[in-house]
């Protein structure tokens, strides 16, 4: 990257798990762009991703926490901010889960205490993320925040299961911070609604490759990768969008206005 669009920020990357993950994209490209950052996921994804590859190479210290646990972020936020000296700038929530889905749950069959798991880990995540991050006064002035959404919150697609709600209510958190943080210190909060993405957590949605190309056909640029959604996070990171918060951003190759394409009809 010629521009070192991020150079002198301080920011927490959640969910890198393997070289798939969205997540370990945004880390590198952070990075490029001149970002000091700490990279953390859940203890169990520790043992069996290869973040520590990932943080080696980017000098960057592996803090862990899972994301339901208030005390764990606290901790990292702390940490972070001594590591990274000083307040942040910038987080990426990247943290998805579905219990029921991957227990292949019909929808008209979900098991509850599954649901109440699979929304704390990919919703109120966020909230205790934002709310750990208020309460430490963590976040710098004109901070930015972003979260990874799907746009299975605004339209039904019926295999993304319970996940639909998740991301509704993921949405809906960020909308509500933005505003608190925004009023309180212009910090902005955004979500990022991506294409179908080939990923750990996407391969675990039932029949995703019919799901990936369908997406790829409707859309008149194609799916969004995970590398240029990396990209787009780091501008979304940069002053270059200082102005911009509560919005559910669609980078997915124009396929949310879409109806119909006459390429994907012209195949049957
Ligand atoms: N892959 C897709 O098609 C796609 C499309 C749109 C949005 N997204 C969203 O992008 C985000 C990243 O997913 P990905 O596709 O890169 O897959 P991924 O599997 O690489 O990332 C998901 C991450 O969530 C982490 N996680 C799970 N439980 C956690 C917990 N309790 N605490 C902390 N971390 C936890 C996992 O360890 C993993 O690193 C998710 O929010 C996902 O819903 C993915």
């Amino acid at each position: 990257m010629t521009r070192q669009l991020l150079k002198g920020k301080k920011g927490i990357i959640f969910g890198a798990l393997d070289d798939q993950s969205i997540a370990w994209k945004v880390a590198e490209r952070c990075k490029d762009a001149g970002a000091q950052i700490t990279l953390t996921n859940a203890p169990v994804a520790l043992r069996m991703g290869k973040i520590q590859e990932l943080g080696a190479r980017l000098n960057a210290e592996i803090i862990p926490a899972d994301a339901t646990n208030l005390e764990e972020l606290e901790q990292l936020f702390q940490k972070s901010m001594q590591v990274l000296d000083g307040k942040i700038d910038f987080v990426l929530h990247s943290i998805g889960m579905s219990v029921n889905v991957r227990k292949q749950k019909p929808y008209t069959d979900l098991n509850y205490d599954w649901m109440q798991k699979s929304l704390d880990i990919s919703a109120i995540s966020f909230h205790k993320v934002m709310q750990t991050a208020w309460k430490l006064d963590a976040l710098s002035n004109q901070a930015s925040v972003l979260a990874l959404t799907y746009i299975a919150a605004q339209r039904v697609f019926p295999d993304y299961s319970e996940m639909a709600e998740a991301k509704a209510l993921l949405e809906s958190f960020a909308r509500s911070f933005g505003y608190h943080l925004g009023s309180q210190k212009k910090i902005r909060v955004n979500t990022i609604s991506q294409s179908p993405t080939r990923t750990t957590a996407g391969a675990g949605i039932k029949g995703f490759d019919t799901f990936f190309d369908y997406a790829d056909k409707m859309s008149p640029l194609g799916n969004a990768d995970a590398l240029s959604c990396a990209d787009f996070c780091t501008v979304m990171f940069s002053d270059l969008s200082r102005m911009i918060t509560m919005q559910n951003l669609y980078h997915d190759g124009g396929f949310s206005s879409m109806g119909m394409n006459p390429s994907l009809l012209n195949e049957s």
